[in-house]
Parts: structure tokens; sequence; C-alpha cells
């Protein structure tokens, strides 16, 4: 049996070199586009009416037709300043890079984080505009997202090698990419968790690090980040109860936490201002659990 694949409405535009198949009236799929050509206008508006599909054999080359689409996208619309439209640009990368086989999306994404690089060189309050608004997408990948443009910012900011600082990039945005192989029920809920789902909660780190390390072509750093990031310096977090932690894994450790209490409401604790996030990680900091010369570098970020 053939497999096809729908076609999000919103992505129709960026499919160049794959075809489009729609259903018959007898219900086979048969071509709508050819390979090669861009949806007109016109031709747009019809297809959102229809269910569009692409065929399964051509799915690598329609991630990486996306994404590329995607990535051009994103540097026209920060070339025209629209925050807004760039986070939600990003969003869609994020969206992808998470949900897609990293396989497919790898080869992409250091271009996606050159773009924002560049852009934050002419548009200093890119990055910072960033992590303002809301794009309304998943909750894991707007969170994402905005782990990404916080370690970015620090990046510039604190003039990170320019190598370093695209392996942080890399490693914020896929550092939760094993929670996508957690029941979304546990990683959305907002009721605190039964010890059973927080015992399937904490195996996301081990999982996003297997799934990183298994496609290869991403540096090793970008795998220990995701396996690193819930462990604290007092040795009290997880998987592992590691005491020892890379540079990366406590920035990136940092921003999630500085991210997730500030930007995430739940049933049993309001998200907080930041200046009260930054008190409860001053005091994290007085606990030894994040080393203080990271924080005071985050601080800065924030206040400038
Ligand atoms: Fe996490
Ligand atoms: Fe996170």
């Amino acid at each position: 049996m053939e497999k096809y694949i729908p076609v999000k409405k919103s992505q129709l535009a960026f499919y160049k070199n794959v075809p489009y198949y729609c259903l018959s009236k007898s219900g086979d799929h048969v071509l709508y586009k050819k390979p090669g050509t861009l949806m007109e206008k016109n031709q747009l508006a019809e297809a959102k009416l229809i269910d569009i599909y692409i065929h399964q054999d051509d799915r690598r080359a329609a991630i990486k037709d996306l994404l590329a689409s995607l990535n051009m996208d994103l540097a026209q619309k920060i070339a025209q300043k629209g925050v807004q439209s760039v986070k939600t640009i990003l969003c869609q990368i994020v969206d992808e890079a998470l949900f897609s086989p990293l396989e497919h999306v790898g080869p992409v994404l250091p271009e996606t984080i050159e773009i924002m690089f560049y852009g934050h060189s002419k548009n200093s309050e890119l990055l910072e505009g960033l992590t303002r608004i809301s794009s309304g997408s998943k909750m894991i990948v707007e969170h994402s997202t905005n782990v990404l443009a916080f370690s970015m910012l620090y990046c510039c900011i604190h003039d990170i090698p320019v190598n370093m600082s695209k392996i942080i990039g890399i490693s914020a945005l896929l550092h939760d990419i094993g929670a996508t192989l957690i029941e979304k029920e546990i990683i959305e809920s907002d009721e605190k968790l039964s010890s059973g789902d927080y015992e399937r909660l904490k195996m996301h780190p081990q999982k996003g690090y297997d799934l990183i390390l298994d496609s290869t072509q991403f540096h090793r750093t970008v795998a220990t980040v995701a396996l690193e990031r819930h462990e604290k310096l007092d040795g009290s977090g997880y998987p592992k109860g590691a005491s020892l932690i890379t540079f990366e894994g406590q920035l990136i450790g940092l921003i999630d936490s500085y991210e997730a209490l500030t930007y995430r409401d739940k049933a049993f604790r309001k998200a907080k201002m930041p200046f009260d996030t930054m008190k409860i990680l001053k005091n994290d900091v007085l606990e030894k659990k994040y080393d203080k010369e990271i924080f005071k570098n985050f601080c800065l970020c924030l206040t400038r």
C-alpha cells in the first residue's frame, strides 16, 4: 500500500521540489503539482480548500525543501524587522526540528542559527523581542524557541566565540527533544504530576541524548546538553545526580529554568515576574545548584 502524507495548509507555499497529490473521486491519489514549481497565488487559494498530500518517498526532500524555504522566509522577515513574524517562522522551524526525523532536519539547522546571528547583528532588539511575544505554538515549541533566543542573546552579549555559539544555539533548540518521546499529557500537564508520571518525565534527558547521538551529525555537546540540562551542581538534579556539568549544560539549564518559571502558568503555581524568578534562581545559586558567574552574566543579559 502506497503511503501519502497530508501537507499542512500553512506550508503549502513552501514545497518546490516535491510533487503534490490530491484525491480523485474514486479515492486514488493523483498528481496535483509537478516537482520543481512553487504554487501560484490562485492555485494556493484552491489548494487550501482540498486535502493535498506528498508521497512518503519524497519526505526527506520535502523536509529539506520546507526548511530551506522557512530559512529564506526567516531571513526576509528579519530584514523587515517584524519581530512577530520572525517568531512565527522560527517556531515553525523549531516545530519541524523537534517533530521530524533528525537526520532530515539536522543539515539545515546550522543555517537557521546563522541567520539569527546575522539578524541580531543588524537588529540588536531582535532576540530580546522574540522572548517577549508569543506565537501561540505548541508549548514545547514556544519554550524551545525562547530558550534558543535567550541563549543566543547570552552568546552575543558575552562574546562567546562563533563556533561555540552555534553549538549552543543548536543545543538550546534541541535540549528538550527527548520530551517529544514522552506522553503529551505528562509534558503538558499543568497539574502537579503523580510520582509515576514524574519518573516518566525524568526520562526525557536520556531519551534526548540517545536520539541526538544516534543521528551523528551534531557536535557531541548538543547531546550532552540534552542529558545534563536538569542536573544541578550540588548533585540534586536528574537523571544521574551529576555534579560535574559542562558550561553549555549549565547555561542552558539556567536559561531553561528561567523560561519555564517566567512563562508557564500552572494550576498549582502562577507564572512569575522576571524579577521574582531571578530571586528564586539566586537562592538556587546560594545553595550551589547553579554557577554564580553564569547567573551574573545571564542577569546582565536581562537588565541591559
Ligand atoms: Fe527538559
Ligand atoms: Fe526545557
